[in-house]
């Protein structure tokens, strides 16, 4: 049994208390662990005990620590209890119990972390989902990077995992570009033509809004299968496409489904015709003829549109036929929405009414992780240097410039080819895209501070990778290459203990990541571990050092940490630098 369920379960039945869960204090002088339960159930305890001899949650937490104490299971992990503040239980594991756990990280070190947590189940994550005729933005880069970290992170946790690219492929604003290009007669287009023509066409609406009119007739002609509007539509998505496939491949990430809304015109078609034939209930007729479906049972005072009052489709009803689908094909647990903040209303209507419909059960978790914006460092919308909309190309380009700088300066790039500098510079810039985004938490907005992307001295992807090759090279300059298990172990100085405990944690924070839908955590782990790792190399001779076996050992399992949780984030890392 793991050593936190171990104590987990000793002081569940001590206590009584069923749904206890255990702390990592930060600080560690404070334990590996630490419980709360003393004041949290102290008052419940005072009246089913009336004559206890303790009289606050400092002593209860005090008689408690003194029955675990006496428990063999538990003293067989736990080197001592203490108790700190008003009641906290603290314990702290036995070397011997630690020194098991790096053997067991060097003995497999690819499956150090994951776990069976997931096993039969399944997730659904949609994630990336950028609109076709518009340029990949720095908002659905977000989604990527957080989404892609989701992914690998449920299926490390053994979870059978299914990523679906929920592209924008389908809607109005296609109306839109459809008259726009007959209007103007435009032969040929890219991207940037295309989003001219969408941006013109709203100035133009502002002063003649007659003109959405015609737009929305467009949209109907596309939706009833028009030859030649269906021409021009393929013909934009194509171009979308391959620009989106460009940058997917330079962000290293394959998105195992990209269905797109495009594709459940025949599934909104049959949840049409389920409501006409009472399979489905709760449609009503809105104000303007509209068909809506009242979600005021859920608090929700918005209706959600299903069909405009001319017939067609909006965003929400693909989004429950795509329930609808994901559902019957994949029968997930759990399906998660990697979307910006801005469509929360949108989410909660879509999820509500999924419910109310019965598309899903009540069991099944939809999450919308509402990821936050991206701001400039004045705080206000993000813009590059050099002009006022933010191209993504250009920031993974800047990114990589600087990493290059970086990497002309290292000592190791001396004896690196011209390729070889290039190679790295991208492994190095987007990782430290990457984990700037995944280092906050997914909610929060993040200030766009080019200082803090490249950081070598700080919490960033670089400073992560140079301490992983760091350990690569330890290794390397090392003649004693057998790590895995240690015979012979010297005396534990506190920056070797530092490491060594930290280590411990590594599976549960990834399993927390999971739980939270929060990557973060594998950040402020790695970047612990980092910090920790780096003191010890500073204060220790590891090679031909009194401890060399055992140094050895703990920059292999180091590394390999490291390095899982890197790859996590989606984040390579490269053994030199
Ligand atoms: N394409 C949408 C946008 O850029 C995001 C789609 C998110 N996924 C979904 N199932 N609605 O706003």
């Amino acid at each position: 049994m793991e050593t936190r369920e171990t104590i987990t379960k000793v002081l569940v039945e001590i206590t009584g208390v069923k749904d206890l869960k255990l702390d990592v204090p930060e600080n560690s002088e404070f334990g590996d662990y630490s419980s709360n339960v003393a004041m949290t159930t102290f008052e419940n305890a005072k009246t089913q005990i009336p004559n206890a001899k303790w009289g606050n949650p400092g002593q209860y937490a005090q008689e408690l620590a003194e029955k675990l104490k006496n428990d063999d299971k538990l003293m067989a992990v736990v080197e001592k209890i203490e108790i700190a503040g008003l009641g906290f239980i603290n314990f702290f594991l036995k070397k011997e119990n630690l020194i098991q756990n790096l053997e067991k990280i060097n003995t497999v070190p690819e499956k150090y972390g994951c776990s069976s947590i997931g096993t039969g189940k399944t997730v659904v994550i949609d994630y990336s989902a950028p609109n076709i005729a518009k340029r990949f933005s720095i908002g659905h880069l977000r989604s990527t990077i957080i989404g892609q970290a989701l992914y690998n992170i449920y299926n490390f946790l053994g979870y059978k995992t299914i990523g679906d690219n929920h592209l924008g492929d389908w809607g109005t604003q296609f109306g839109k570009l459809l008259y726009m290009i007959k209007r103007e007669s435009v032969p040929d287009f890219d991207i940037e033509k295309l989003e001219r023509l969408y941006v013109a066409f709203h100035e133009e609406a502002a002063k003649n809004p007659e003109i959405e009119n015609e737009a929305r007739n467009w949209f109907k002609k596309l939706e009833e299968g028009d030859k030649e509007a269906r021409e021009i539509w393929e013909k934009c998505k194509d171009i979308s496409l391959s620009e989106f496939n460009r940058i997917y491949s330079r962000l290293g990430v394959e998105i195992d489904y990209a269905y797109g809304e495009s594709f459940y015109e025949d599934k909104m078609k049959d949840l049409v015709a389920g409501f006409e034939n009472g399979q489905l209930k709760g449609l009503e007729i809105g104000e303007d003829g509209a068909k809506i479906i009242d979600l005021r049972e859920f608090g929700i005072n918005v209706p959600l549109m299903f069909l405009k009052s001319d017939g067609t489709t909006t965003y929400a009803t693909r989004d429950l036929a795509t329930l609808d689908l994901r559902q019957k094909k994949w029968n997930p647990q759990i399906i998660i929405y990697e979307v910006g903040a801005e469509q929360t209303l949108h989410f909660s209507q879509v999820f509500a009414a999924g419910k109310k419909l019965g598309l899903v059960s009540d069991e099944v978790v939809l999450h919308h992780t509402k990821h936050g914006l991206y701001l400039g460092t004045d705080g206000k919308k993000f813009r590059t240097r050099s002009g006022s909309t933010v191209k993504l190309e250009e920031v993974l380009d800047e990114a990589v410039e600087k990493a290059k700088k970086i990497i002309s300066k290292s000592e190791t790039s001396r004896g690196f080819s011209k390729e070889e500098v290039n190679k790295l510079s991208e492994v190095v810039g987007i990782g430290a895209i990457k984990y700037f985004d995944l280092m906050h938490a997914p909610q929060s907005d993040i200030v766009f501070d080019w200082d803090k992307v490249v950081n070598m001295e700080g919490n960033s992807g670089p400073y992560l990778q140079y301490t992983f090759a760091r350990t690569q090279s330890v290794i390397a300059k090392a003649k004693n290459t057998n790590h895995e298990i240690v015979k012979k172990i010297g005396e534990i100085n506190s920056d070797e203990l530092s490491v060594l405990r930290h280590l411990v944690h590594f599976p549960e924070v990834v399993a927390e990541a999971g739980e939270k839908y929060a990557p973060n955590l594998i950040c402020n782990y790695l970047y612990e571990l980092a910090k920790r790792y780096n003191s010890f190399y500073n204060s220790t001779k590891i090679i031909g050092g009194e401890n060399e076996p055992f140094d050895l050992s703990l920059t292999s399992a180091t590394g390999t940490v490291l390095k899982s949780g890197l790859s996590l984030l989606g984040i390579q890392a490269p053994d030199k630098m």
